[in-house]
């Protein structure tokens, strides 16, 4: 490829037009159990924006509604789940994943897409602390306390909770590449709550579980938490091949401190993309300067799509990285 790939965390969904109007007769996670629904939303943005990558549409808590879990994604709030974990009875809850039998409507999408895509497709799934912060908290939330509370008093029981979850996600990753995906994403994008020690004693050795289950297949791994300049080294140890950074931390310190031997995918605030087109410019060249011509860039925002982003910005975002 002559120019810098460049695709968008959170592209399909939430500002586009098109899926708006598809919930307004389905619901999300129904769209997701509809492989020719959820192929449709994962092709709309490849259409309409030109990215250069496809990211499968579902969601990071759908392995876990497949073993059994009763959590629903309540509109603009995010994931709830009806009976939160609290202690180590409700690690019998997490049943291994049985990709096949538990979620055969996600894989059929991927089969479904990769027919029909020119562009590669992403598969992904949640990393250790996000998905056990919102089983342990019940939803969202912002100090993430019950979540440390257990990590750090019950380490055994978090230990084992964190690698079953772990185990969950490569076997969803495993299963989205035999299916055709050819990259795959870790979204722990909660990660960036704990220091280096933290991050290192609790969920470390949870990660490498996640990478070490899908290094054999042998397919791009992206690592991407959001404020995680902290535990850039850490996401890259756990055996990614391409670390997301968001905007915090210029794309040339990140490029310093981790070595040209890892890729990197990042790294514009999305809030730009609401301000003028010529504050949108001067940050992608910004971005772009950074990196300095070097292979090892993917382009991206350095979070999801902001829900209220006009798409045709993002077009133009993309028409600007082609033409660098
Ligand atoms: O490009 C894409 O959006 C691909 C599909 C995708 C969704 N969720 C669909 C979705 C992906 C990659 C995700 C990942 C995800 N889900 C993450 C990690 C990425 C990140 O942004 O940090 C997290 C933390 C979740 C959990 C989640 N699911 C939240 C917090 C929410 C509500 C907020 C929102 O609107 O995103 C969801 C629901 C959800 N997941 C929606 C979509 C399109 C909105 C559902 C709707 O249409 O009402």
């Amino acid at each position: 490829m002559a120019h810098t790939p460049v695709w968008f965390m959170r592209q399909a969904g939430r500002c586009l037009p098109e899926y708006r109007a598809l919930r307004q007769k389905h619901g999300m996670l129904d769209i997701v159990r509809t492989p020719e629904l959820a192929a449709d939303v994962t092709m709309q943005p490849v259409r309409r924006l030109g990215v250069d990558a496809a990211i499968l549409f579902s969601d990071i808590i759908v392995p876990l509604v497949g073993i059994g879990l009763d959590i629903t994604l309540e509109a603009g709030t995010g994931p709830v789940v009806a009976e939160p974990f609290r202690s180590a009875g409700d690690l019998r809850r997490l049943r291994p994943l049985e990709p096949e039998a538990d979620i055969p409507y996600v894989l059929e999408t991927v089969r479904v897409l990769v027919k029909d895509l020119d562009v590669p497709l992403i598969g992904f799934a949640g990393g250790p602390f996000t998905l056990a912060s919102y089983l342990i908290e019940g939803g969202p939330s912002k100090s993430h306390a019950r979540t440390k509370a257990l990590m750090y008093g019950q380490p055994g029981v978090w230990h084992a909770f964190v690698s079953a979850l772990a185990d969950i996600a490569a076997a969803a990753l495993r299963a989205q590449v035999e299916a055709g995906a050819q990259a795959v994403q870790v979204f722990d994008s909660w990660a960036g709550q704990l220091s280096p020690a933290d991050y290192a004693e609790y969920v470390l050795p949870a990660s490498r579980r996640i990478f070490a289950g899908v290094a054999s297949q042998g397919v791009p791994s992206v690592h991407f938490g959001v404020g995680t300049g902290q535990l850039l080294e850490l996401l890259r140890d756990a055996g990614a091949s391409v670390v997301g950074v968001d905007w915090r931390v210029p794309l040339d310190e990140a490029r310093r401190r981790l070595g040209e031997g890892t890729a990197l995918q990042g790294n514009l605030d999305p809030a730009r993309c609401l301000a003028t087109w010529e504050a949108v410019h001067d940050g992608v060249q910004d971005v772009l300067q950074r990196n300095g011509g070097r292979t090892g860039h993917v382009f991206n925002l350095g979070w999801g799509v902001l829900p209220e982003t006009d798409p045709d910005v993002l077009a133009r975002i993309v028409d600007l990285v082609h033409g660098a």
